[in-house]
């Protein structure tokens, strides 16, 4: 079903949504109806690591390990890749208080050639259940992320995928760097990356760096955005 909020009220379309099956994707146009269309359907909630109990940490990690069943040994164990913890997590559940949709966010340090290095919001565990893909989740999760991270002061934020994702990541607005990016363990081993597309977007005005960077767990004393 397609609607275009130009010839139809709020009203119809709150009924319209209200009353479509979950199963059935509605695309709905303009900011209104959108944000209408996803407070119908999902609670949208952006969570500090304080505010994850141990009970919504075990969820989480088992919805991490049903979406990414190749990735279960780390998630079982944590929420995120590589010896991190999230700073935010941005968490949809539906109706019934089920998972519906995750991002979470790492702080990360990006060092250009020149040796200079800022703190970045490193995206991870982009992942919508099921039956609640291709109905525009994960975009409106990503949205979110990405607000808050610059909210945070962060300059960019990057990621790595996986090749067939490349395309969903470069229509909502991502790019390759111009050069490599390599995750660094420990400063000292290059990891080999499964998901070896690294990818970026902007926050703010500052560009994106030129030449080889490298991508870090953040020292202790580099100064982190966690507020
Ligand atoms: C990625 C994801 C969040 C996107 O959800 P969505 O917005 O509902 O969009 P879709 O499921 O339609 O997927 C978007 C695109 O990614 C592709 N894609 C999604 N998951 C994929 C996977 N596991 N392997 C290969 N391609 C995948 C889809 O084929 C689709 O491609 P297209 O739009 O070019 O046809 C969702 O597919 C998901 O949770 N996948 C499993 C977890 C995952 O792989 N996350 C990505 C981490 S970088």
């Amino acid at each position: 079903m397609e609607y275009n909020d130009a010839g139809v009220g709020v009203d119809v379309l709150d009924c319209v949504l209200s009353s479509a099956p979950e199963n059935v994707v509605v695309q709905v146009r303009g900011d209104v109806a959108l944000k209408m269309f996803f407070s119908r359907r999902f609670k949208i909630r952006v969570l500090k690591e304080s505010k994850i109990d141990s009970a919504l940490d075990v969820k989480l990690r088992e919805f991490l390990c049903r979406v990414f069943p190749n990735w279960e040994r780390v998630f079982r164990e944590r929420r995120a890749w590589h010896d991190a913890a999230p700073v935010l997590t941005v968490l949809a559940t539906d109706r019934d208080g089920k998972i519906a949709g995750h991002v979470a966010v790492v702080e990360r340090t990006l060092t250009d050639q020149s040796n200079a290095r800022r703190l970045v919001a490193s995206i991870q565990g982009v992942s919508v259940a099921e039956e609640y893909r291709k109905t525009g989740l994960s975009v409106k999760l990503l949205d979110v992320a990405l607000k808050k991270a610059r909210r945070m002061g962060y300059p960019y934020a990057i990621l790595f995928c996986r090749e067939p994702l490349v395309k969903f990541y470069q229509r909502n607005g991502w790019q390759f760097p111009d050069d490599s990016m390599v995750m660094w363990r420990d400063r000292e081993y290059p990891i080999h990356m499964q998901s070896n597309c690294p990818m970026y977007r902007t926050l703010g005005k500052e560009p994106f760096p030129h030449g080889p960077l490298d991508v870090h767990n953040p020292l202790p004393h580099d100064v982190s955005n966690q507020s």
